[in-house]
């Protein structure tokens, strides 16, 4: 069955951000940052207090970074070496679901059983050591409510992350009970940060001019360096970050794909900005449309990010590589016309996602510069999306350019590998050596 043409441009419709919209959905940004400074009860975000500004640069030491905020859980020893400098002294890493043998995301896993996990992988990058004091950076990337630089409590699971025990808990309690299970009573936590703040303050540890730090991968965040925020437990420079929580951000038109998908997802209702612009939720959104297409609706492919990045890759003209993909997770053969139209559909997806995440830089470094100049400066990302996904990082630039005009030379993104980690290390160095 050949797809119909014309329920084929209904749906690239569905999935296209002219520039008038995209500036519409800056401004309805922006909008809801001012309104969120004001109280933030009123703005769909929840930005949240992180307890630290800038870093100076020439934080030092060692400590260890721990990287929770995906299914990949990474533990580091680091050395921070001050200038801007740093080394990676060890690393280890490993999924917190395993099909077939563990999960400890699911409904059924328990608090105890995820942080018991986490904390043998601590001990895994310390060597079992229990003589040298560790201070511990702590990425945990969802929501928290802070107090200070070393109290987190999420409030809401993301991400279809469900364990359960964890929402309502101070997370670092969590880990340091583990901790002191396990006998490692020489690590300490110190810091507690999102992964966007740990972007921000790692690009900025090695580069100037750097007020935005935002993660594009499975989720999707921003955090920005707020000046007007001083607050006496409050550590570093320049005011405070906020971290904005924006996958959460409301004020656009989703989709009836969007809808349909949050309808049925863990969390209905919650995450509707990063439902349309992370990796976690591009394959899915593709797969209703295919659905659709097929008259199939319902049917689910496990379409994921990866397999839309090869299909975009694959640029030969039968298209053969993306037909096995598609054969393989659909379960029938696709004409090469049809092929051809799903890679339309795939780049279309993934251009959506990158303009909205364009337009809300855009709205932050316009908020940022208030009704003076915009300063010159560089978006620091980190994130699988933006790093390897084809088109994105491109539809970023040529969307800012759109949104910002003449100023666009001022503006740009730059990748922050690994920020997670280092950020988490420096937030440890700060919370010690004040
Ligand atoms: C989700 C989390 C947020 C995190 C982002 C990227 O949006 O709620 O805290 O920063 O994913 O990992």
């Amino acid at each position: 069955m050949a797809f119909n043409n014309e329920q084929f441009k209904e749906i690239m419709a569905e999935f296209t951000i002219d520039s008038e919209r995209l500036q519409e959905i800056a401004a309805s940004f922006r909008q809801d940052l001012q309104l969120g400074l004001r109280d933030v009860s009123l703005s769909s975000m929840r930005m949240l207090k992180s307890y630290v500004g800038l870093p100076s640069g020439n934080e030092k030491g060692e400590y260890i970074a721990l990287d929770f905020g995906g299914t990949n859980v990474r533990v580091s020893k680091i050395r921070l070496d001050g200038n801007g400098k740093y080394e990676i002294l060890k690393r280890v890493g490993r999924p917190l679901i395993v099909p077939g043998k563990y999960d400890y995301i699911c409904k059924d896993a328990t608090a105890e059983q995820m942080f018991d996990f986490i904390a043998g992988l601590i001990d895994e990058a310390i060597d079992g050591d229990r003589e040298t004091k560790y201070y511990l950076g702590h990425t945990f990337s969802f929501p928290s409510t802070q107090t200070d630089l070393n109290n987190a409590r999420l409030i809401i699971w993301t991400k279809e992350f469900a364990t359960q025990g964890v929402e309502g808990e101070v997370a670092n309690d969590l880990l340091l009970a583990a901790l002191k299970r396990r006998g490692a009573n020489n690590v300490e936590p110190v810091a507690v940060l999102n992964d966007t703040v740990a972007v921000l303050l790692s690009a900025a540890y090695k580069t100037p001019d750097i007020y935005i730090g935002s993660i594009y991968a499975t989720g999707h965040n921003t955090c920005y360096l707020e000046p007007s925020i001083h607050d006496p437990n409050c550590f570093g420079s320049g005011g405070m970050i906020l971290n904005l929580e924006c996958g959460n951000f409301m004020k656009l038109m989703p989709n009836r794909f969007d809808k349909e998908y949050d309808e049925g997802s863990e969390k209905p209702g919650e995450q509707r900005f990063e439902k349309m612009v992370s990796g976690r939720y591009m394959g899915e959104l593709l797969g209703m449309a295919i659905a659709e297409l097929l008259g199939e609706k319902g049917k689910k492919y496990g379409l994921t990010s990866i397999d839309m990045s090869n299909i975009v890759l694959d640029e030969s003209p039968n298209l053969f590589k993306a037909s096995d993909i598609l054969m393989a997770k659909i379960g029938r053969e696709l004409d090469v016309e049809d092929v051809k139209k799903v890679r339309e559909l795939v780049k279309a997806i993934i251009i959506r996602s990158a303009r909205l995440a364009a337009a809300s830089f855009v709205a932050i470094v316009w908020q940022r510069a208030g009704s003076g100049k915009i300063v010159k400066q560089h978006v620091a990302v980190d994130g699988s999306v933006y790093e390897k996904m084809p088109l994105a990082k491109e539809n970023i630039v040529k969307a800012m350019g759109e949104l910002l005009g003449d100023d666009a030379d001022k503006v740009d993104t730059i990748l922050d590998n690994g920020g997670s980690g280092l950020g988490a290390a420096i937030a440890a160095a700060m919370a010690v050596e004040k």
